[in-house]
This record gives C-alpha cells, sequence and structure tokens, in this order.
C-alpha cells in the first residue's frame, strides 16, 4: 500500500521519462533477428520489456547490460533456437502478441504463458490469423488463451483485414510475414502505432504502406543497428497532466517520442486548452520533442474515432484530466479498453468515484462531468500500472490521503516514477 498526500503542490522543473515500451520491445525483437551486434541506447528497464529479453535469452541469443546499453548479439531468423524453458512473458502482452508472429515461422516447438492477468486476455486475434498463415498453435479455450503451445515452421500468402485497431495484432502479423515464403497483405480499420514499420526500415528491411494497407515481402533478413529509444509519450503524459491540473506549474519533458500515431494526448490538450508547447528537436525515423506545459484552465472535449489508437493507452489519465475540466467529457469507441491490463473502463471509472468524480461508464467509454474537488480514499491499482500512476497523480489534487493498493506493478512501464513525481512536486 502507498499512501500520497499533498498539500496544493505545485510541479515544476524538468524531467526526462523513461525509454518508449514499445520502440524497447522492439529493439530487442528486431536486435535478435538481425545479423550482428545491434547496440540499444535509452531502453525501458520495465519488468514487460525485461520480460522480453528473458525470451530471446531462453532462445538462445545474448543479451548483455552495458552500463546504459543494452548489446544484443544477433544471428538472423534461423539463429534462434528452440527454448528449454516456457517463454514467460509476465504482463506484457506485447511481448506475448509480438513473440507469437516470430514463433510462428520458426521450426520448432515452444510454449508461451505470462502472469494473472496475460492469462485472461484474447490471444485468438493473434492465434487465428497466424493459423491461417501455416502455424500449429494450441492453448485453452482453443488456442484463446494462455498458455499457448507453437509449432511454427513455413508460411504462405495471407491476405488479412484486421477486426480491431490493435498494432500488437498487425505486429505479429508483420513479424510472421517476414518469415513468409510470399507476401503478406494486412489492412488497418484504423492508422495503429507504426514502431514495427519504422524498425524494418531502420535495420534494412523493406515495407510497402499504401493508404490502409500494408505489404511485407517474405524471407527478410535485417543488419545490426543501433536503435536510440526516445522518452515514452505514454509515462509522459501522466506528468503532462500533473502539470496542467496543478496551480503555479510549470514543467519541461524533455526528449520524448512524438511520432503522430502516440500524440493523441496532445491533440486532447490542445482541444481542452491546456497551455503547453511542443517543440521538434529532430527528424529521425521516431521524432523526438521537448513538451512545456503549464498549469491550465481545462475545457472539456470529446475523444473518439480515429483518435482513439492513438491514445488507447493514455485514456485513464485522460480521465482524470477531464474531471478537472469544465463540461461534459465524453470519451467512446474504446471498447478495446476493456482487453487491457484490466477491464480499464471499470478500473478507471470505480477508482475514480472512489475519489469523488462524477463519471459514469458506458458500453464503449465513459462519461465525465468537471470539475470536481476530488477526496482522498483507497484505491487499488488492481495490478494496472497505469491506473496505478493515474491515482498517484489524483492524489495531488485531492483534499486528504489516497490510499493505493498494489503500487509495485508500476514498475512494468516505470520503475522510478514516485521518485520522479517526488522530484518535480514541492
Ligand atoms: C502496443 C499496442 C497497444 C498498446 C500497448 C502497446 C504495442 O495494444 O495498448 O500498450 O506496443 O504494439 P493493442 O495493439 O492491443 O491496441
Amino acid at each position: 500500500m502507498k499512501t500520497l498526500q499533498y498539500k496544493s503542490p505545485s510541479v515544476k522543473g524538468t524531467i526526462k521519462v523513461p525509454g518508449d515500451k514499445s520502440i524497447s520491445h522492439r529493439s530487442i525483437m528486431f536486435g535478435a533477428i538481425a545479423e550482428g551486434t545491434t547496440k540499444v541506447t535509452g531502453f525501458l528497464k520495465g519488468d514487460d520489456c525485461l520480460a522480453t529479453i528473458d525470451c530471446f535469452r531462453k532462445m538462445g541469443v545474448q543479451i548483455t547490460e552495458n552500463g546504459d546499453e543494452i548489446l544484443i548479439e544477433g544471428k538472423g531468423f534461423s539463429g534462434l533456437k528452440e527454448p528449454e524453458e516456457v517463454l514467460y512473458t509476465g504482463n506484457s502482452g506485447t511481448t506475448t502478441r509480438l513473440l507469437l508472429g516470430i514463433l510462428a515461422g520458426r521450426p520448432f516447438h515452444s510454449v508461451v504463458t505470462g502472469d494473472e492477468s496475460i492469462a485472461k486476455r484474447p490471444m485468438n486475434r493473434v492465434t487465428d490469423p497466424l493459423r491461417e498463415m501455416g502455424a500449429r498453435i494450441d492453448g485453452r479455450d482453443d488456442g484463446n488463451l494462455t498458455p499457448l503451445s507453437i509449432r511454427g515452421g513455413a508460411l504462405h500468402a495471407f491476405r488479412y483485414e484486421l477486426p480491431v485497431a490493435s498494432a500488437q495484432l498487425k505486429s505479429a502479423l508483420i513479424l510472421a510475414g517476414l518469415q513468409s515464403e510470399e507476401d503478406t497483405i494486412i489492412v488497418e480499420p484504423q492508422k495503429t502505432r507504426d514502431h514495427t514499420e519504422k524498425m524494418i526500415r531502420h535495420f534494412g528491411g523493406n515495407i510497402k504502406r499504401e493508404g490502409s494497407t500494408i505489404t511485407v515481402s517474405g524471407h527478410q533478413s535485417f543488419k545490426a543497428k543501433h536503435v536510440q529509444v526516445p522518452g515514452d509519450i505514454s509515462s509522459a503524459a501522466f506528468f503532462l497532466t500533473a502539470a496542467a491540473v496543478t496551480k503555479n506549474s510549470s514543467l519541461l519533458l524533455k526528449k520524448v517520442g512524438i511520432n503522430d500515431t502516440r500524440t493523441g494526448i496532445i491533440e486532447v490538450l490542445k482541444q481542452m486548452n491546456a497551455d503547453f508547447e511542443v517543440t521538434p528537436v529532430n527528424h529521425d525515423e521516431e521524432p523526438i520533442g521537448e513538451i512545456s506545459i503549464k498549469s491550465s484552465k481545462l475545457n472539456a472535449c470529446t475523444v473518439d474515432g480515429d483518435l482513439i489508437p492513438k491514445l488507447i493507452d493514455e485514456i485513464p489519465i485522460i480521465a482524470l484530466l477531464a474531471t478537472q475540466a469544465n463540461g461534459k467529457t465524453v470519451i467512446k469507441d474504446a471498447e478495446e479498453l476493456k482487453v487491457k491490463e484490466t477491464n480499464r473502463i471499470d478500473a478507471v471509472v470505480e477508482e475514480l468515484k472512489k475519489l469523488g468524480a462524477d463519471i459514469e461508464a458506458t458500453d464503449d467509454g465513459m462519461i465525465i462531468q468537471g470539475p470536481t474537488q476530488l477526496t482522498g480514499a483507497e484505491t487499488d491499482s488492481r495490478g494496472d500500472h497505469r491506473i496505478g500512476m493515474m491515482l498517484a497523480v489524483a492524489s495531488l489534487i485531492t483534499n486528504g490521503e489516497v490510499h493505493i493498493k498494489n503500487p509495485e506493478c508500476i514498475s512494468v512501464s516505470y520503475p522510478e516514477f514516485f521518485e520522479d513525481l517526488e522530484s518535480v512536486t514541492s
């Protein structure tokens, strides 16, 4: 249990949030399937990404830490060996689903399992199309739930319209497609984060996109590269909110990834009339910027449609922002929240209600009426890192203590979260 109490704090100074989780996972995966030594700087040493490292080590890939750098000795797809042990993916949906795509094309047997949250998350969105491509996969609920057993091998030509906008699903099929005999064609219903596509180009491979159609050719090989992981905008979102909702605040966030498939939170801050500025600082494959933000007088807004995949992980903290915005904020088209680390519609609504928020769940999102003075209460992260961080940020504006059950889960994506929060609050 963590107890937090702040008395009218301000959020001030400069902060550099840890590396992007999605990019960190992919840096290990591409480092492992490339040939040569890949160096990764800015890697997120959170539990999720450490689980990815562990899985690749179990497939014979040498991965070492050298101070702040991670070194991966890649030997191509064919360098991956049949693991002697179960591949344990912890709490990480990205590790589980992307790994399935890689394993689908490998001519060996493996077993993938994760923690109790992963055990409840749907895997058939990935296992069904991978089976159609030619992989043999089995598991509980006819291959929908972990533990999953995979016997990979030759994969054939495949065209698939994704039934849900999911970067994990898209990436799993791309990773299988890279090993296929022929072309793989994937059609996305809405644009989702494109880190896998960018990583392919960075490592010298090719992938085409025309409108919503992605084409990947098979039998690709990659050359080792240096990957510089930008700060995670999904982690930055907690500090952007902390500064916007507290008085006399002024915060500078350095080296944040501002890939436009991830910047939905910036669009929401704009719509809410927040006082902030984004300054791009490079023009690399993965763009990086600085964001400065001050205490803001917020207006309610509507969050829906194509914006949802660009901020899917930020909805818990956007709900908190909305409790401080003037008017009715409506979040819709976000059914996917029900199959995240927790059912995030229920978790956000029930936990924020404990703090006195005026918030109601809907079938595909939530409706929040603001502004509301929040009050202290006993809350529960429910083992979901983003719920835990949202509740910690909420404690900055409650009158009374906020107790958070199971705060340890925050180490999944942000091991130094409480230290960083402490360092910018006064
Ligand atoms: C991720 C994709 C998203 C996101 C998750 C990371 C990725 O999941 O919620 O935190 O790295 O590809 P979905 O693909 O299930 O939407």
